[in-house]
């Protein structure tokens, strides 16, 4: 079977020339994973959900906006987004406890365009089990339960550093009725990704969201 990464590095060029979405929409690879990428991201760009899906998609909306509009301080170990100037890896990882409020912490959450491209990457690729690295309020992990359960089967493990985001995506998936699908692990990534690994083998997809720095993301 080809390798995804070419066809990843045509998408990207293709991209960032002019119309992009012209040169995806004409992708073609052979192999199932490949063209299972392609075909989500062809139906990301120019498909429609159908009612099912769309169904998850409001009720994980609904979440969203009911959580960003919330005023609740979260006093939190601040792990960002992982720029390069907040981070280094490891030991070496910069730790901050800030008090932001709710609303805030999820905008830092994938927006909709991105969170449906992951829904139909899970959707298209029907894997078994899948790992989340940076949880946050839960809201990327709950389009990646709901593919999962759309699929009917599948498991995901999210993994979160700061204690009172890890309770709060437990709290979104729970809330939409996704807890059997998915569960949140607490701790850092350098402590988690192994367990987690192995408890998922072997790993279907994976969705690396907590620590860009492409060192620590290849580690
Ligand atoms: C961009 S947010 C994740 C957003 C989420 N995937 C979504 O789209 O709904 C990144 C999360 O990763 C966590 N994080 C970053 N670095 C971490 C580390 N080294 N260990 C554990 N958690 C980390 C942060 O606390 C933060 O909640």
């Amino acid at each position: 079977m080809p390798s995804v990464s070419p066809l990843l590095h045509t998408a990207v060029r293709n991209t960032r020339r002019v119309r992009g979405r012209v040169k995806i929409s004409s992708a073609r690879v052979d192999g199932l994973a490949p063209t299972a990428v392609v075909t989500a991201i062809k139906q990301a760009a120019f498909g429609r959900p159908n009612a099912e899906e769309r169904a998850w998609i409001k009720r994980i909306e609904l979440m969203r906006a009911l959580l960003l509009t919330s005023p609740a301080p979260l006093e939190i170990i601040d792990f960002g987004a992982g720029t390069a100037h907040q981070f280094d890896t490891g030991a070496a990882l910069t730790k901050n406890t800030v008090t932001k409020t709710l609303g805030a912490m999820t905008t830092s959450s994938k927006p909709p365009r991105w969170a449906y491209l992951l829904f139909r990457l899970v959707r298209e690729l029907r894997p078994q089990s899948v790992l989340e690295m940076g949880a946050c309020v839960g809201i990327s992990a709950s389009y990646e339960a709901a593919a999962l359960e759309l699929n009917g089967a599948g498991r995901l493990l999210t993994l979160e550093g700061a204690d009172v985001l890890a309770d709060r995506s437990a709290q979104t998936l729970g809330e939409l009725n996704l807890g059997h699908r998915a569960e949140v692990r607490l701790g850092q990534f350098a402590d988690t990704i192994e367990p987690a690994s192995a408890e998922l083998s072997p790993l279907g997809f994976a969705f690396i969201d907590g620590h860009h720095i492409e060192s620590a993301t290849f580690a």
